[in-house]
């Protein structure tokens, strides 16, 4: 992929939440409580994570989900394009003394894989910061690195309600999950969340995942506002 290319989106520069910043990353952990340590280690067992698969986590940022994938004998990549995010994930790993993670100051666009083609690609909560022509662009990218059979996990902000509700949707999404300063992600957040990142719609995001090549195995909406998918690469691209 040629980033030279002047027409080519700049992923590095942070988009709504900046994760460069150490005191928005330092309390990550603690507001995004669906990535705890306890979270991941079930989203692994979901997957089927286990010794010698090759995983890559996209926009990795912390590190839990890597962490725990390490745990099992998967050899994980930890993509993200935020220098801050990664050297707290790396701190992170070290006093865990976690084992076979290889850390990749990259993003869905510039991220290079080397070797074997990945068993799975996992990406939560960092997808919305592409454009949607650019997701498009990721989508392809990904499913070139999966070998065959490979699966994608995609976890994000989507939206599954009517397209014509969204004025109240989005009111009730943001009084139903803001916190006060302090104790997790406030009214401000997702106020810049739907200002300034990319969240889309949930028949959008599958028409791209199709596009790319990528049949959904399943999809889940535990909320108006929030969708995962399981996707599989079922023959070579
Ligand atoms: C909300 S955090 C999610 C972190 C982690 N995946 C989780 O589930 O807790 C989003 C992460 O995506 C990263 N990010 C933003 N744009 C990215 C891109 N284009 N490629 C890869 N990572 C990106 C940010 O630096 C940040 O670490």
């Amino acid at each position: 992929m040629d980033v030279s290319q002047r027409w080519f989106y700049n992923e590095f520069q942070q988009s709504g939440v900046d994760f460069e910043d150490t005191a928005r990353v330092e309390a990550y952990d603690h507001n995004q409580r669906s990535s705890s340590e306890e979270a991941e280690r079930e989203l692994v067992e979901r997957l089927g994570i286990s010794a010698g698969h090759i995983v890559i986590d996209l926009g990795a940022g912390t590190g839990t989900f890597a962490i725990q994938a390490s745990k099992v004998g998967a050899r994980v990549h930890a993509v993200d394009v935020s220098p801050t995010m990664l050297a707290y994930a790396q701190k992170k790993v070290h006093a865990m003394n976690a084992q076979n993670i290889q850390f990749h100051h990259a993003g869905f666009l510039s991220y290079e894989h080397q070797g074997e083609p990945a068993d799975f690609i996992v990406t939560k909560a960092a997808f919305h910061h592409l454009p949607d022509f650019w997701k498009t662009v990721a989508l392809l990218r990904m499913a070139s690195m999966l070998k065959t059979g490979g699966i994608l996990y995609l976890r994000d902000v989507v939206f599954s309600f009517n397209p014509s509700e969204y004025h109240s949707c989005i009111d009730a999404w943001i009084a139903r999950m803001a916190k006060p300063s302090g104790e997790g992600f406030t009214a401000s957040d997702y106020e810049m969340h739907i200002r300034e990142e990319y969240s889309t719609f949930s028949w959008i995001l599958e028409g791209m995942i199709t596009r790319a090549g990528l049949e959904i195995v399943q999809a889940h909406y535990p909320a108006p506002e929030s969708a995962e998918y399981f996707c599989r690469k079922s023959k070579n691209l």
